[in-house]
């Protein structure tokens, strides 16, 4: 860290020597809230330098995208970015690109970009985060293209500068990394063996949080239920999710992910005797079948699945639940299908995120054999997405008539003076309300119901 403070030092004067004004930076993150998170140190460390922020990648002195992997069409959203800065770039020499995170860290991506996108200026993996002033510097001052894609179980650094992205709600890391090894999934591979931050670090996190007036934490790691292996002190999710929700300050409580092999009647005890922790779950089932939760190396079975949800519904009234879906993993067959609408049908979602399987080179599934063709899979897909949206809009429209805490967030879809927040189960709701309840606690008297919001008014 101390290196890499200096390395910024560097930078700042050299970008004061160059510019008259603070040059700009434009930072995109693909991907889920950790690759978020990481975004905002990404731009933490910019600001420590002396960048300011653009929106607009083309006025930008520098462009980062902060890259996904974990399925073909995140990759391919990347490359089509990139494609489109080359113009930009030839129109504008001095610019620098920098492609950093998850695709990053896989050496054929890499090479792919060494290859064939010859105006990249930067290139760095999840385990490099860290050392963007040093890659920065070194480019800035005339060395050539740098990269940093190095394999690693990646490491925890605390004191890297933040810039948060809005002012309600924060993202806060607890662990990094996946030992789990989900067949299909390529997280493990990119991000690194699984370690967590020590509690007194995430409290004083989460205090500051709090004390600068956000409404909203949520708590991340890919599968925050391991949270405290490896830990000096003996402290798992549990302990810690009770010691956040005792911090001082009037904000909601959230985590994600939780892994349901992992997740605990402890677990759910905490929720239910917890004062700031929204009565939600995200708990990603990925298939209905036991035999497709064998192959996925899941480690838990559909029954054992519906008890937990079973038993949170019973300790925790009122409680919501949303889940990630696979449709088309490899040998699925339309049986295993029809387990998982019957599980979808079973549980009522408020929420799913479903994908078509999507083979990640490296992983397990990618060498399994797949012979459902591809329209039958979207065929699938479909079904899922029908049901899916039957469910929501019964229990959106079971919500009519009923007065919900809402978190207001900002300005409406609807426009004209609609303003829009989210419920304890994370669904939208536009209401009528004056712009000062934007960042606070209100109460909305739902009025009607569409399935991708409620609209009420201040009750
Ligand atoms: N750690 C989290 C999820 C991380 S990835 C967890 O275990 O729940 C988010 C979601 O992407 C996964 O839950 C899964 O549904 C989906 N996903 C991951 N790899 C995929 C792949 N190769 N093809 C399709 N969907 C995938
Ligand atoms: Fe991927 Fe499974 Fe780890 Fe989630 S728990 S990140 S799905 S390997
Ligand atoms: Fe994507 Fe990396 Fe997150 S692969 S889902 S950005 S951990």
């Amino acid at each position: 860290m101390a290196r890499q403070r200096e390395f910024a030092r560097q930078v700042r004067e050299l970008l004061a020597r160059r510019y008259d004004h603070p040059p700009a930076a434009f930072v995109h993150s693909f991907g889920c809230q950790q690759n978020q998170s990481d975004g905002e140190k990404l731009s933490g460390m910019l600001a420590e330098m002396g960048y300011g922020f653009t929106d607009s990648p083309s006025c930008a002195d520098l462009v980062i995208y902060n890259t996904c992997a974990v399925r073909e069409n995140a990759e391919d959203r990347v490359f089509g970015n990139v494609g489109a800065l080359k113009k930009v770039k030839r129109a504008r020499p001095g610019m620098l690109i920098g492609l950093c995170g998850c695709m990053m860290q896989q050496q054929a991506v890499a090479e792919r970009i060494r290859a064939s996108y010859p105006y990249v200026d930067l290139v760095f993996g999840t385990h490099a985060l860290h050392t963007l002033p040093e890659l920065l510097f070194r480019r800035l001052s005339g060395e050539r293209r740098q990269f940093s894609v190095a394999p690693g179980d990646g490491e925890i650094i605390e004191g890297l500068p933040l810039r948060r992205e809005g002012a309600i709600k924060a993202n806060l890391p607890i662990m990094y990394g996946c030992d789990n090894y989900c067949t299909y999934c390529i997280v493990p591979y990119v991000r690194g063996r699984e370690r967590s931050r020590n509690p007194e670090d995430v409290l004083r996190e989460a205090r500051e949080i709090s004390a600068s007036g956000y409404r909203e934490i949520t708590l991340l790691g890919q599968n925050v239920n391991s949270y405290g292996k490896g830990l000096s002190e003996p402290v798992d999710f549990s302990d810690l999710l009770g010691r956040v929700d005792a911090v001082e300050g009037d904000f909601w409580l959230r985590f994600m992910t939780s892994h349901p092999k992992d997740c605990t009647k402890k677990l759910i005890d905490t929720i239910a005797s917890s004062k700031k922790v929204c009565r939600h779950i995200h708990l990603p089932v990925q298939s209905g079948s036991d035999r497709v939760l064998a192959a996925m190396n899941r480690r838990y079975t559909a029954e054992r699945y519906l008890e937990l949800i079973d038993y949170a519904r019973e300790a925790i009234p009122g409680v919501t639940f949303s889940s990630d879906i696979i449709v088309g993993f490899p040998g699925e067959t339309r049986e295993d299908f029809e387990e998982t609408l019957a599980l979808v049908r079973r549980v009522r979602y408020n929420t799913l995120y479903t994908f078509l399987f999507s083979p990640r080179t490296g992983t397990k599934a990618a060498l399994m054999d797949d012979p459902v063709p591809a329209e039958e899979k979207s065929r699938w897909f479909r079904e899922l997405l029908d049901a899916e949206s039957e469910i929501r809009g019964e229990i959106q429209a079971g919500m009519v008539g009923r007065t919900v805490r809402v978190l207001a967030e900002g300005e409406g879809r609807s426009g004209g003076g609609w303003l829009s927040g989210r419920t304890e189960s994370n669904d939208i709701v536009e209401f009528t309300g004056p712009r000062e309840a934007i960042g606070r606690f209100v109460n909305v008297k739902i009025e009607r119901a569409l399935n991708w919001a409620l609209f009420g008014s201040l009750a």
